[in-house]
């Protein structure tokens, strides 16, 4: 009997989606002779049975497409939206997925992805993931799809800031997305030449941030490229909430104790990323002209890089081999160019950061790069 698999994309969308699907649709159906079942919209449309056959010409025309043909949201199986009411929709998807007799279901995204199919996995599902995020925070792989599509996009902007920082003798910060990690903003800023890059997982010193940019202004060069991700944050605030988190904890107790941290916690994911905060304090310090370009969604739009199309079919087509060997409950992933397979609940509920030790933070340093610490 033929096998047939169901698949979803969720979370935030990625350059190299449909690269994956591709890869993952071609090899499923044309070599393992699988039925391909897609839902539509992530798992709001597996519980509401939105359901697309993608049959082989389905996976045509779609390697060099941005986005994804299936569509994705933010919503979880044990909350998703429905007519602007949320719910717990894990019971419909458990039955969608016995209804439709699916051998396995694959889900493709980011960190959302990987928690809700950790979720279902418990649930008893036959559960595969791929990785794809431009914020290339997953653990189990080097690399995630579209995280170099979006590095290149970066890179370009910063190239073309370049120029009129230069011609107006400014201060030019540019904000990246990644979420908590700076992987982004670190690949980005080294190719493009930035002069700060400003990450998460280093909290910077907007005084030193300032002197550096000074002393560039001391040697003639009177303009600064500052890459910082969204998720950045000061020394000053993080003595701020380390301070204060302090102070709730002498004070208070019990549920009031409790109440507070979650506010402070609430505060302190707003006050990183405050980079217009970040371009006020500069030009107050520097005296130099400061001007702010936020990257956005920019950074997920468009064409996938070549190298995401290739690392998208090597992990799509690997998907398919993996179920067709009834291989469940992991993310597929690469390692040093290579397959690998990690346990969901290795993947699921955790971030890989920027190690402070990493190659290319030594790189940017010895470069002259000021990483604001
Ligand atoms: O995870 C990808 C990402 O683009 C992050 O870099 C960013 O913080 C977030 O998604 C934005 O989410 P949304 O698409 O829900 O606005």
């Amino acid at each position: 009997m033929k096998k047939r698999i169901g698949v979803l994309t969720t979370g935030g969308d990625s350059p190299g989606i449909n690269a994956a699907l591709r890869g993952l649709g071609k090899a499923a159906s044309g070599v393992y002779g699988m039925e391909i079942i897609g839902f539509q919209d992530g798992f709001t449309g597996m519980a509401q049975g939105l359901t697309v056959e993608l049959e082989g010409s389905a996976f045509s025309g779609i390697l060099t497409t941005g986005g994804t043909i299936l569509g994705t949201n933010r919503d979880r199986p044990d909350r998703v939206i429905i007519d602007g009411v949320a719910k717990d929709a894990t019971d419909q998807i458990l039955e969608n997925y016995k209804k439709l007799k699916l051998h396995a279901l694959v889900c493709i995204g980011g960190s959302d992805a990987q928690n809700s199919a950790y979720y279902l996995m418990q649930h008893g599902l036959n559960v595969i993931t791929l990785p794809v995020t431009i914020d290339n925070d997953l653990t189990g792989t080097d690399t995630s799809i579209g995280f170099d599509t979006a590095v290149e996009v970066a890179a370009e902007a910063i190239d073309r800031l370049h120029s009129t920082a230069i011609s107006h003798h400014r201060i030019i910060i540019v904000e990246m997305m990644g979420r908590e990690t700076g992987w982004l903003t670190l690949a980005a800023g080294i190719a493009g030449g930035a002069d700060v890059i400003l990450i998460p997982e280093i909290p910077y010193h907007t005084e030193k941030v300032a002197e550096a940019i000074l002393q560039r202004s001391h040697k003639g060069k009177r303009f600064s490229l500052v890459a910082v991700s969204e998720g950045a944050i000061s020394q000053e605030s993080v003595r701020f909430f380390e301070k204060a988190r302090l102070a709730n904890r002498r004070l208070r107790q019990g549920e009031e104790q409790s109440e507070i941290e979650q506010r402070l916690d609430t505060i302190e994911k707003h006050a990183a990323g405050d980079t217009l905060h970040l371009a006020n304090r500069l030009e107050d310090f520097t005296k130099l002209e400061t001007r702010i370009t936020i990257l956005g969604y920019l950074q997920r739009g468009g064409t996938p890089s070549a190298t995401d199309r290739v690392l998208a079919t090597q992990l799509g087509t690997a998907c398919a081999a993996l179920i067709q060997e009834g291989v469940f409950g992991v993310m597929v992933g690469t390692r040093s160019g290579t397959v690998v397979t990690t346990p969901l609940a290795e993947v699921a509920n955790q971030t890989k950061a920027v190690p402070l030790d990493h190659a290319w933070l030594q790189g940017a340093r010895l470069v002259g790069v000021s990483l604001g610490d």
